[in-house]
C-alpha cells in the first residue's frame, strides 16, 4: 500500500475562490502536502491527462472543461492515502456524495464536480509524475 496520491482543484472550484476551503478541509483531514502547484492545462495536457476516457461519451466535455481555467495540483501524503482521499471526496456525482465531503461541499454537477483524486496507487505515481519534477516534491 502506498501512502501518496495525487489530487487536482479543478477549474469550477478555482473560479469560485474554493481553493482555500478545499486545502483546508484536505490538510484537516490528516493529508500533507508533498509537491503543489497552481497551473493551466492546455486541452492537449487535459486530453493526455485523462486519456483512459477517451472513448467515453463525456472525454470532449471534460478536455474542455478541465483546459477552461487555472487548477491546483498537488501530491498528498497520509497512511492508506488513495482510499481514504477518495473517501473524503465522494461520490464523482455530488448529488450521490455523502454529507460533509468535498463533493457535497463544493461541487455542482457529476461533470464540475471540484476535485480530481487518484484512483489507484498505480495511477497515483504516474498522474504526479504529469505535473512534478523530482525538484519539485518533498
Ligand atoms: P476524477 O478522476 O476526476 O477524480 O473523478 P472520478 O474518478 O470520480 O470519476 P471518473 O469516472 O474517473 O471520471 C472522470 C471525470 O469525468 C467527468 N465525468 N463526467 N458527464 C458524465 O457523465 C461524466 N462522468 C464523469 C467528471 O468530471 C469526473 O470526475
Ligand atoms: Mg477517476
Amino acid at each position: 500500500m502506498s501512502n501518496r496520491t495525487f489530487t487536482m482543484i479543478k477549474p469550477d472550484a478555482t473560479s469560485k475562490s474554493y481553493t482555500g476551503a478545499i486545502l483546508d478541509q484536505i490538510i484537516k483531514a490528516g493529508f500533507a502536502v508533498k509537491a503543489m502547484k497552481w497551473t493551466k492545462l492546455t486541452q492537449e495536457q487535459a486530453g493526455e491527462f485523462y486519456a483512459v476516457h477517451k472513448e467515453r461519451p463525456f472525454y470532449g466535455e471534460l478536455v474542455e472543461f478541465m483546459s477552461s481555467g487555472p487548477i491546483v495540483a498537488a501530491i498528498l501524503e497520509k497512511d492508506n492515502a488513495v482510499a481514504d482521499f477518495r473517501t473524503l471526496i465522494g461520490a464523482t456525482n455530488p448529488a450521490q456524495a455523502e454529507e460533509g465531503t468535498i463533493r457535497k461541499n463544493f461541487a455542482s454537477s457529476v461533470g464540475e464536480n471540484a476535485v480530481h483524486g487518484s484512483d489507484s496507487d498505480e495511477n497515483a505515481a504516474i498522474e504526479g509524475n504529469f505535473f512534478f519534477s523530482n525538484l519539485e516534491r518533498f
